[in-house]
């Protein structure tokens, strides 16, 4: 690149950030004066042309004219803008104005905050833990065998050591799981206790319009002498029919997860229909959930005694609840970013804390809702 191509170049981002920059029509009539008009910068480097070779008198003569037309019709659009009374800066900070007074909460978040909501007014605590997780607590704790599938790489985002500074068996967490043992630990939990824990979750699926690699669940675990299969139907029975507002029955089918024994498929009874509609695909079911009672092998992973204590855990997604709920027919939606799918929910209110769930009468045995010793 010849110098006067390199001055060329340079001129044009400092024309173009000092034109945006005119507020008003003094501050642009300089702006004039000093780029386009008679003895500005541009025609000073047309000028200069004389100077060059002809084959370089071409080039760069028709790069400088196309610059300076280009200028021209800038000047003219910003000249427009302000004599209507907006200069550029004016119209950012209008947007900005705009945006700040109408943000408002993902359809995510809103989920997430009722699902903290009701099961907080249980009695349950929330916890919170890591995203990379090791292998030991996402799988082996969890008493899931070193060849289950969902082990490998098919099926797991695993952490490259190198990334790590060289840690090893870390993987972007599959569930929430992982949380039954860390909770309890962390917080050195003693039965009876009943904790709650939401997070991101990772897999690798392959994404379609009810799939995505990242999504979120909520795991929960509820430990006593007594807890038994009934007070978990009790318990997710209350929390659906707070969380959708309606009488909401659900049913078990049995299902397997290393964790748990017996586990099982969660369904709820259909919230938009009596006789079958396209939501429960006209079963009047909804699946939501995987849940069991905690494996006594997990139970010693907590220093439970199995002997001696007993209880459920379960994992929902958050992201299949908001779809639900709001209607929505593609999980991607969440993570496009798209404000015309974002706007829909700037009226919906923020779940109030303090929101009150009562316990229905046939719940039996611990009482889930009772905070941890
Ligand atoms: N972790 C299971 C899943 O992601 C769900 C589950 C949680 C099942 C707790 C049983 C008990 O599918």
């Amino acid at each position: 690149m010849t110098k006067i191509q390199q001055d060329l170049e340079d001129l044009t981002q400092k024309a173009t950030s000092a034109l945006i920059a005119c507020e008003d029509a003094a501050a642009l009539e300089a702006w004039r004066v000093a780029y386009i008009g008679r003895s500005g910068l541009i025609p000073g480097l047309l000028r200069n042309i004389k100077d060059l070779s002809d084959e370089e008198k071409r080039t760069v003569g028709s790069a400088a004219n196309a610059l300076k037309r280009e200028l021209e019709e800038k000047y003219q659009e910003q000249l427009h803008v302000i004599e209507k009374g907006a200069s550029t800066r004016g119209v950012q900070a209008t947007n900005c104005k705009l945006q700040a007074g109408g943000g408002h909460l993902h359809p995510l978040t809103l989920t997430l905050n009722r699902v903290h909501e009701i099961f907080s007014a249980m009695g349950f605590i929330i916890a919170d833990g890591p995203e990379v997780e090791e292998v030991k607590f996402n799988f082996d704790l969890l008493n899931t065998p070193a060849e289950h599938p969902a082990r490998g790489a098919g099926d797991t985002f695993m952490v490259d050591p190198m990334s790590v500074n060289g840690a090893e068996d870390l993987v972007l967490r599959t569930q929430t799981s992982p949380m039954q043992i860390r909770s309890v630990a962390a917080m050195q939990l003693h039965p009876p206790f009943s904790v709650i824990a939401p997070g991101r979750v990772f897999r690798k699926e392959k994404v379609d319009a009810t799939h995505e690699s990242t999504f979120h669940q909520f795991e929960g675990l509820s430990i006593s002498e007594t807890t038994s299969i009934a007070d978990f139907k009790s318990v997710i029975e209350t929390f659906f029919s707070a969380f959708f507002h309606a009488d909401v029955v659900i049913r078990l089918r049995p299902s397997y997860f290393p964790f748990v024994e017996p586990g099982f498929e969660v369904d709820m009874s259909c919230v938009f229909c009596k006789d079958g509609c396209r939501v429960c695909k006209h079963t009047k079911w909804i699946e939501v959930m995987g849940a069991g009672m905690v494996h006594p092998n997990v139970l010693k992973n907590m220093n439970i005694d199995p002997d001696k204590y007993q209880g459920y855990a379960f994992g929902g997604a958050i992201d299949r609840l908001a779809m639900i709920q709001y209607g929505i027919n593609d999980i991607r939606l969440f993570w496009s970013g798209d404000v015309r799918f974002l706007r829909q929910f700037d009226r919906v209110i923020p779940a109030k804390a303090g929101i009150q769930v009562d316990p229905p009468s046939r719940r039996a045995g611990v009482d889930a809702g009772s905070s941890p010793a």
